[in-house]
């Protein structure tokens, strides 16, 4: 039966190049998943976007004496340029800049109010005068009135670790401008969590099967639920639609999270669908996976889903319920060589960066073997180049290597035929084949990191059957003999292209064309220009209509032409690699 998937990944500030731990923490794990369902024929809506709007980048803007805007646009255009290379598959990559995002989060905004979901409350919050604006609690600094320490954050203090709030701080400042704030009242919307805590209580308890440190997470906080602002007195973000307002924006995790929802009919209006997208928001059967990072959690398990709640019957004559997320598969961290990411220290591995140096799918691989699914991982380029060298390459490359130019060499560049296949050959098929459910059943539970090593254990199951069976030698004296290994040995291959196929697509489909097979194992991305908008910053697209690759055992016809085999991957000097990459890291 078919199912229908929403992938809803998470929306990168867009204050600064896309990294690793990017790719590790959501964007990797969510087109390896996406890809996987859309290979079973499942109907797949994949969507994200640049976060436009919060503080920092504001501040950069401040910094650099430009505008919000600008410093968005800017890292727009290159995460759009970085994630088609390095092939994240978004249906639709867009951003919170659009005006069709400002219309949907206003929009859900006045129904959460009239559906009495918000009230408001004044707040005493501290206004730093000379800049003529209210501080955000990460821009001061003080005091912690817990331990002394000097420098605690207004939202944390990074010495005791005890949450603050930042009117609390003794000897309050600036941290931009060193100005001494005081103390001035606000009126704020808050959204009622207490008010959802029953539904979100029964929403969470057949949720046993995300991941232990999620539902935990999300069950404590559902215990203790308190009212939460979600406008905020900053210029640069979405107005909220009230008149007496104007001076005041959305807050930005209020509306960010409703990218994708607004993602989606945005996506299907520029597919000439308008009505698409409730397939997805409006079917109960739907399916909706959250892929985020372990710091999104309360926003992503409680919050966004109190906001659908509320708004329940958005758009929709009927007024059915929106579908809530399924499965919420948050990733721990991915630090860079022993140490935590810092963007000041520049202790980061960055994407356009090493996209420069090396090839996607080698990129892939790696991260995708250390994914930081359960516990916090480490990138190491010792690591990275042992992996690609003892794993990658000696294991799945050299292997379709020489079988390919073994076969190509010796029968003419055709695919041979074998006749009737001996016991260990067919044996060894079957333990491929059975990689289908296998693989495919980590790739459901979202275990994408043992998806990926079982897929590889396989590929070291051809190796192992090759170098017990009949090839090489026998090629002159028996060469029907060959022709059996060599073909149970090309077929193989053949299931294994699909089972690697969503961790290496770029490679998958180069295969797929070694093989003799034509068409496309998946779509095209491209980047374009994404709707009728005087805010229209481009977005990256995903068309599947040509693609031909399915989750099964594809048997690999004799007589099948191959083409002239080339290598897959490639090995790299340990020396080169460390010594380039140390240079790069931290200066
Ligand atoms: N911009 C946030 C971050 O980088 C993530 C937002 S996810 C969203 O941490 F869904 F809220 F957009
Ligand atoms: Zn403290």
């Amino acid at each position: 039966m078919t199912e229908t998937i929403h992938v809803s990944v998470a929306w990168p500030y867009a204050n600064g190049d896309l990294h690793v731990g990017h790719l590790a923490g959501a964007y990797l794990p969510a087109d390896i998943f996406a890809r996987y369902q859309r290979l079973k024929g499942n109907r797949v809506l994949m969507v994200s976007g640049s976060d436009a709007h919060g503080t920092p980048i504001t501040v950069t803007a401040e910094k650099l004496g430009i505008s919000p805007r600008e410093v968005f646009e800017t890292n727009h255009r290159r995460f759009l340029e970085t994630q088609q290379k390095i092939g994240i598959s978004y249906d639709l990559f867009t951003h919170t800049d659009t005006e069709n995002h400002y219309r949907v989060s206003q929009d859900f905004f006045l129904g959460l109010k009239k559906a009495g979901a918000l009230y408001e409350e004044t707040q005493a919050l501290l206004f730093d005068e000379e800049a003529n604006r209210f501080l955000p609690d990460r821009m001061v600094e003080g005091t912690c009135p817990h331990c002394g320490y000097d420098s605690a954050r207004g939202d944390q203090c990074d010495n005791c670790g005890h949450l603050i709030d930042a009117v609390q701080l003794i000897n309050p400042r600036s941290k931009q401008t060193g100005n001494k704030p005081i103390i001035r009242e606000t009126t704020h919307y808050f959204l009622d969590l207490a008010k959802f805590k029953d539904q979100l209580h029964e929403y969470l308890s057949d949720k046993d099967y995300w991941r232990p440190n999620v539902i935990k997470f999300a069950r404590n906080m559902v215990d203790d639920l308190r009212g939460r602002p979600i406008t905020r007195d900053i210029s640069w973000g979405i107005p909220v639609p009230l008149e007496g307002w104007e001076d005041k924006c959305l807050y930005v995790w209020f509306e960010a999270v409703i990218g994708y929802f607004s993602a989606s009919i945005e996506w299907s209006k520029n597919n000439d669908q308008p009505e698409a997208w409730k397939d997805w928001w409006y079917n109960p059967d739907c399916k909706m996976y959250n892929f985020i990072g372990k710091d999104n959690i309360p926003f992503h398990t409680v919050i966004w889903q109190a906001e659908l709640m509320g708004v329940s019957g958005i758009y929709n004559d009927d007024t059915g319920s929106l579908v809530l997320p399924y499965d919420v598969p948050a990733n721990e961290y991915m630090n860079v060589q022993g140490a935590q990411f810092s963007k000041s220290r520049n202790w980061a591995v960055w994407l356009p960066d090493i996209l420069e140096r090396y090839d996607p799918d080698a990129i892939r691989y790696y991260v995708g073997a250390v994914l930081p699914e359960t516990r916090d991982s480490d990138f190491t380029w010792e690591d990275f180049v042992a992996r690609n060298n003892n794993e990658l390459v000696a294991w799945w490359g050299n292997l379709v290597n020489r079988v390919l130019k073994f076969a190509y060499k010796n029968w003419d560049g055709i695919v041979p035929d074998p006749g009737e296949l001996r016991p260990d050959d067919k044996a060894l098929l079957e333990k491929i084949e059975a990689g289908f459910k296998t693989v495919g059943g980590l790739l459901d539970e979202v275990k994408l990191r043992r998806a990926l090593e079982e897929a590889m254990s396989l590929a070291r199951e051809v190796n192992v059957y090759l170098d017990g069976a009949p090839w090489f030698s026998v090629v002159k004296e028996d060469k029907q003999a060959a022709a059996m290994t060599v073909y149970t040995a090309l077929q193989a291959i053949t299931y294994l292209k699909t089972l690697l196929a969503p961790f290496l697509p770029f490679t998958a489909q180069q295969l797929h064309e070694l093989l003799g097979f034509d068409g496309q194992v998946f779509g095209e991305q491209v980047i374009e220009e994404i709707e009728e908008s005087t805010r229209n910053h481009g977005g990256l697209t995903y068309d599947g209509s040509a693609a031909i690759g399915t989750w099964e055992p594809v048997t690999l016809p004799p007589g099948q032409a191959l083409k002239p085999p080339v290598a897959l991957f490639k090995k790299l000097d340990e020396k080169t690699v460390i010594e380039t990459e140390t240079a790069r890291l931290g200066n």
